[in-house]
């Protein structure tokens, strides 16, 4: 019987495994993406009319960053940040699981010690091992134990009795308890759950308190939280941010950054947003507000949920976020911020709602606006946009002075905001602005080797004239070629026979009234200018 050759039907063979995207992240399809790139241009655009320019900062970061500045007890920072340890320390952990696992035989255990040296010298010099005086003189031991046994074990006979000879075991037991001594805290990093931390990051390692101060950036990008995926909430999603660095806490600039959020959506023709605006206060009358706020809390605290409860202890502020439905008459009775700020807090307050009056933004106080990172103080504010449900938070933001030096920089003021790009994608969605897909302008239909090259040269020219053009590959029946060109939606096709290149009038075909006409090669780009870019 002949051998049945293994096709790619064959039943033996599994079928290879489908991949989708994983829980939470998405694709964003070409019938999408125009809006996208509509809504990012105008932001930059809009931005910059205020004075802003463009950063772009990493999407990876040290966990540390985070945690120091959107705080430890954040759901974000607790529960969900993506975070690995970095290669540096990942090595070092792997050298000494080694040495402490080949401690019989003095061959391999020399090797693996050469190893753990190389990768402590290499984290050293790059500081990702803490330069204590105990690890100096940990890595100086082991390597002059290493360069100890490296001698004796380069003696074959001592190799061959090396198992049994007690000083060799010394010196490696000697290694092990050195090795542990090490001081090597995780060296993690995390996929950024937001961008204030990073551009503060970045404010002060390029120094630029040295710019002239205020600095105003802008950025956008994907952001990644471990959040429970829902409509408008995803693990993998967009912001286009916006923060002022430095300078003066003038009410003003709050002013102004909201004024230009708004402005935004404006021109975004995003309508029905409302924005919250409150006074969270600062380091002075903020905390005896949360105290008066835990002892108020502890008195009903048999009336609240789990999660109310815990914050009582944790960060009493976050209970006025509580949306739990038999909550909320019993918020509704709680001290309120506003009559605990001090002057100088209370001062400001007045006067950001004075600017947004003057400039004509409307706002709604909410006492309950309190946001849900630790770097606020101060003005925070919130806008809310339709069609998105529970969601429906499409831009958060605040003050946030003394973020920087926290991190280690400078005394320096700071403000700024978050837009939720997928929210606002997602309002602008369902009240009917959609894009069309970029299209193709020209359909080139050739048939024959001459019109080939005559069809290569004009979609070479449409081009750079800034056509969109689809050239087939390969020769198709003008009939087939006009179907193929409707269904991709193209405005004209032009049709290159040999007749067309031997005359030079070259015919085009307006495909959806199917009128035709002759042009030379130089007016038909004249033509084309004029219709295609007069109806963009
Ligand atoms: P945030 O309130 O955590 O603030 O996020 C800002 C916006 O990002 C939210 O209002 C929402 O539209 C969007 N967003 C947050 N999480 C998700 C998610 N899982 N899926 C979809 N959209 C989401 C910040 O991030 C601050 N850094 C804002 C800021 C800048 N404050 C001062 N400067």
């Amino acid at each position: 019987m002949s051998e049945v050759p293994a096709t790619d039907k064959s039943p033996s063979q599994p079928k290879p495994r489908k991949f989708q995207a994983i829980k939470g992240v998405r694709d964003l399809l070409p019938a999408e993406t125009p809006l996208w790139n509509h809504v990012e241009h105008t932001a930059h655009d809009v931005f910059g009319t205020f004075g802003f320019a463009e950063i772009r900062v990493p999407i990876i970061e040290p966990t540390e960053l985070f945690a120091r500045s959107v705080g430890l007890e954040t759901d974000i920072v607790s529960k969900e940040m993506y975070s690995f340890e970095l290669q540096a320390f990942q090595e070092i952990r792997h050298f000494v699981g080694k040495i402490m696992s080949s401690q019989s035989d003095p061959l391999r255990f020399t090797g693996w010690l050469h190893g753990l040296v190389g990768a402590l010298r290499s984290a050293w010099r790059s500081g990702r091992i803490e330069h204590s005086e105990v690890n100096r003189q940990t890595v100086k031991l082991l390597e002059e134990i290493y360069d100890w046994l490296y001698q004796k074990i380069a003696d074959d006979k001592v190799l061959r009795t090396a198992i049994v000879n007690p000083e060799i075991q010394a010196h490696i037991t000697d290694a092990v308890s050195i090795a542990m001594r090490l001081e090597i805290s995780p060296d993690t990093a995390v996929l950024r759950p937001e961008a204030t931390a990073s551009v503060c990051r970045a404010y002060i390692e390029h120094n630029m308190q040295q710019l002239p101060q205020p600095v105003k950036l802008h950025y956008s990008g994907p952001m990644f939280r471990r959040e429970r995926p829902q409509k408008g909430r995803y693990r993998q999603f967009y912001q286009i941010g916006a923060e002022v660095l430095g300078g003066k806490d003038a009410p003003g600039i709050d002013a102004e950054v909201i004024e230009m959020v708004m402005a935004f959506f404006d021109k975004l023709e995003l309508r029905d947003v409302q924005l919250d605006i409150n006074s969270i206060g600062c380091r002075e009358c903020r905390p005896k507000y949360v105290e008066l706020l835990r002892a108020a809390l502890v008195k009903v605290k048999d009336q609240l949920g789990p999660d109310s409860q815990r914050r009582i202890e944790t960060n009493p502020l976050r209970v006025l976020d509580s949306k739990v439905e038999n909550e909320q008459a019993i918020i509704a009775t709680l001290p309120r911020m506003a009559a605990h700020l001090c002057p100088a807090c209370a001062e400001h307050f007045a006067e950001v709602k004075r600017q947004l009056e003057l400039r004509g933004v409307i706002y709604k106080e909410n006492w309950r606006l309190v946001r849900g990172l630790d770097y606020y103080m101060r003005t925070t504010f919130e806008i809310t946009a339709k069609g998105l449900g529970s969601q429906n938070a499409v831009c958060g933001g605040g003050r946030y002075d003394g973020l920087v030096e926290l991190l280690g920089g400078p005394p320096t003021k700071g403000i700024g905001f978050a837009i939720g790009e997928d929210r606002l994608i997602l309002s602008l969605q369902e009240s009917g602005k959609m894009l069309p897909p970029q299209g193709r302008d020209v359909y080139i239909a050739w048939m024959g080797e001459k019109a080939f090259a005559t069809a290569l040269r004009a979609a070479r020219d449409l081009r750079a004239a800034g056509f969109g053009v689809e050239l087939p590959p390969t020769e198709q029946k003008f009939g087939k070629a006009l179907a193929q060109a409707d269904k991709l939606g193209a405005r004209y096709a032009l049709i290159l026979g040999e007749d067309e290149v031997t005359s030079g009038d070259w015919t085009l075909k307006t495909l959806a009234d199917g009128s035709q006409t002759k042009y030379s090669e130089s007016n038909l780009l004249d033509h084309l200018r004029k219709n295609i870019t007069s109806s963009l």
